[in-house]
């Protein structure tokens, strides 16, 4: 959950009597964390090598803190340094427990991004060693035990000791040290979390994923799972934790700089909202051949094996999870294959029942969740042909499933989720596209109309942001309000639950999110003078009992003194004389309505918590990448 930056250049009077090269290590350090900062910020760190040896600073809070500190006790000149910005596990938010943790009487830092399973049975022996802890973190435990192993077994080798010790350590963790001894050289391994190494001129780095470096290089080589790896300003060499070599896959980063900036949006997550056209765009782009005929190239699963498939089963957590429930529509109405949609963290505590013919279709943003991680390798121990629809390339997920979808919807770093989860939807819609294609279920003229309004879908987003003031006003307005309800039926309920989860995350308001018909099975009792109660209606094209059912749903709740926000099809006439407001969305086939019908709802969430004046990108006790269980 941590975020995680190393760095090297080139010193001056290198022993090769090369030119220095321009960084400084502090620099290229604060700028990767600003721009790993939504890992998580309840402390940040640094530690640089000098003459003198390991030098830290840390802060508990966000990235600014250590800046002011920084100010206040500058740090000299370096060329080698480490980075870090902390989602707390073990041990609260305190300057103490932030990372680095300097040991061996200064002479080595370490930071850690993880939980170490087994941290209690080292601290044991190490205390009995006589070690003393100046923190409450594992991480403490994981840099005394390096000390020990470096002095001990590994005979001052910097890399050995860090093998050595990665083999002795269980659970998840990234590990970064660097060494007053080993100037220009920073040591990583990883098991379970994240690491990603760039490739610079004269100059190597290290990040949790590429936007740690992304301003200074796109060449990038994944780690693989339990590997460790040495850089220097010339080199890098990986190895396995047994010491044995191991080759790097390198990749070049699409992404640009720009890319992850504001673009003059107030928040990230105003400027991820406006993004929603083009990461539909992109999510869309090449995916079929010149006769309109789907064609997935990461999909590397037999065609054959996938006209087998007889259950799909929807793998995610929280927004990732409400996009696989709009999924599960569209795919069991074109496939006809039953499809479950379960959150990844009850998954495999219950006995799933999961055969050679079961796809497991797991749903991550950021590709490294770790609850979603974790049921889908239960799910390839039991068997199933496992697919990732993710958006982060290179990610832990991607790597370990048979396939993968990825989505184009550019970096997204606002903690709540936007335009992944359009972009989601597009890409399990195209999967089960595919399968309808590969499986006959569909005519090819009726899969190139579906693909043809999909097409439609950026510009009628467009259309919405373009016309976004009566929602912002509307939002501004309900800035006190205290519960936010939202009803919805058929792929508007998925819609309804995302609505309310993005309102409680970022504007801190409780709100819930209903199936319209379960209304009168309990939750009409909340129901009071002035209630405020979204509703996505269906559009009245669609089925028509459907959409005059929830029409009733507004009466109801109208009548016993509800204020209705109805989110409507343009031209739907029969909700206006029921609703306080109508927010209209443009018309589009029913299974891609949510596409549209969620854009009011996130910016509404988003105005609204602006409107309290709170940070919309980096709400309260969240990371956006959430890398434990
Ligand atoms: O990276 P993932 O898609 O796997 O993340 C899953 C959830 O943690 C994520 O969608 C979370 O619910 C967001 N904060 C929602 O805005």
């Amino acid at each position: 959950m941590c975020g995680i930056v190393g760095y090297v250049g080139r010193a001056q009077g290198s022993p090769d009597g090369a030119q220095p090269h321009g960084h400084s290590a502090l620099d290229v350090l604060l700028e990767g964390l600003r721009r790993l900062e939504y890992r998580g910020y309840d402390s940040a760190g640094v530690a640089v090598l000098t003459d003198n040896g390991v030098e830290s600073r840390k802060k508990a809070g966000k990235l600014s803190n250590l800046e002011a500190e920084l100010k206040e006790h500058p740090l000299p000149e370096s060329m080698t340094g480490i980075g870090h910005t902390r989602w707390a596990t073990h041990g609260g938010p305190t300057d103490r427990n932030a990372h680095p943790h300097v040991v061996a009487g200064g002479s080595l830092a370490v930071i850690h991004n993880g939980i170490i399973e087994n941290f209690a049975e080292h601290k044991a022996q190490l205390i009995a060693d006589g070690v003393e802890f100046l923190s409450e973190t594992d991480t403490e435990v994981a840099a005394a035990l390096l000390a020990k192993v470096y002095e001990t077994e590994a005979k001052g080798d910097l890399t050995k000791a860090l093998q050595l010790t990665s083999q002795r350590l269980e659970g998840a963790f990234t590990l970064l040290a660097i060494h007053k001894d080993h100037p220009g050289v920073v040591v990583a391994s990883r098991r379970n979390s994240p690491l990603v190494i760039g490739l610079g001129e004269g100059e190597n780095f290290l990040g949790s994923d590429v936007s740690g470096f992304i301003d200074f290089t796109k060449r990038a080589v994944e780690l693989e799972q339990d590997q460790v790896v040495t850089i220097t300003p010339e080199s890098f060499e990986i190895t396995d934790f047994a010491g044995n070599a191991a080759e790097g896959k390198e990749f070049t980063v699409s992404w640009d700089a720009a890319a992850a900036e504001k673009d003059g949006f107030p928040s990230f997550m105003e400027k991820e909202i406006h993004d929603q056209p083009e990461a539909v765009l992109q999510t869309l782009l090449g995916r079929s051949d010149i006769e309109g005929r789907l064609t997935l190239d990461e999909m590397r699963i037999d065609p054959e094996e996938l006209k087998k498939i007889d259950k799909i089963i929807v793998l995610a957590c929280g927004t990732s999870a409400y996009a696989g429930h709009v999924a599960k529509y569209a795919i069991e109405t074109w496939c006809r294959i039953p499809t479950e949609v379960e959150l990844a963290h009850e998954f495999r505590y219950r006995e799933p029942i999961i055969t050679p013919t079961t796809l497991v279709v797991s749903l991550s943003q950021s590709g490294e969740t770790m609850d979603t991680l974790m049921a889908v390798r239960y799910a390839k121990e039991q068997g199933a042909r496992t697919m990732a629809i993710c958006n982060t390339n290179g990610s832990t997920i991607p790597r370990e499933s048979d396939a993968v979808l990825y989505t184009h919807a550019g970096p997204e770093i606002a903690v709540a989720s936007t335009k992944a989860f359009l972009a989601q939807i597009v890409a399990a819609y195209l999967l089960g596209l595919y399968l309808a294609q590969l499986r006959g279920n569909k005519f090819q003229g009726e899969i190139k109309d579906i693909l043809a309004d999909l097409g439609k879908i950026p510009a009628k987003i467009q259309q919405i942001l373009d016309g976004d003031s009566a929602i912002k006003e509307l939002a501004r307005s309900m800035k006190d309000a205290e519960s936010v309800l939202f009803l919805g039926r058929h792929v508007g309920f998925p819609v309804a639950l995302e609505g309310a989860l993005k309102l409680k995350e970022i504007a801190y308001i409780h709100a819930e999110g209903f199936a319209a018909g379960e209304l009168k099975h309990g939750p009409i009792a909340l129901i009071e003078e002035g209630q405020p109660v979204f509703v996505v209606v269906p559009s009245p094209r669609g089925r028509d009992s459907l959409h005059s059912k929830v029409v009733s749903n507004i009466q109801e709740i109208r009548a016993r003194g509800a204020r209705t926000f109805v989110i409507a099809e343009e031209g739907d006439e029969a909700v206006k004389a029921y609703a306080e407001q109508v927010f209209s969305i443009p018309e589009t086939q029913p299974l891609l309505a949510p596409l549209l019908a969620i854009v009011p709802l996130q910016i509404f969430a988003a105005e609204l918590a602006g409107a309290k004046g709170y940070d919309v990108d980096q709400p309260r006790n969240l990371a956006k990448s959430v890398t434990v269980e």
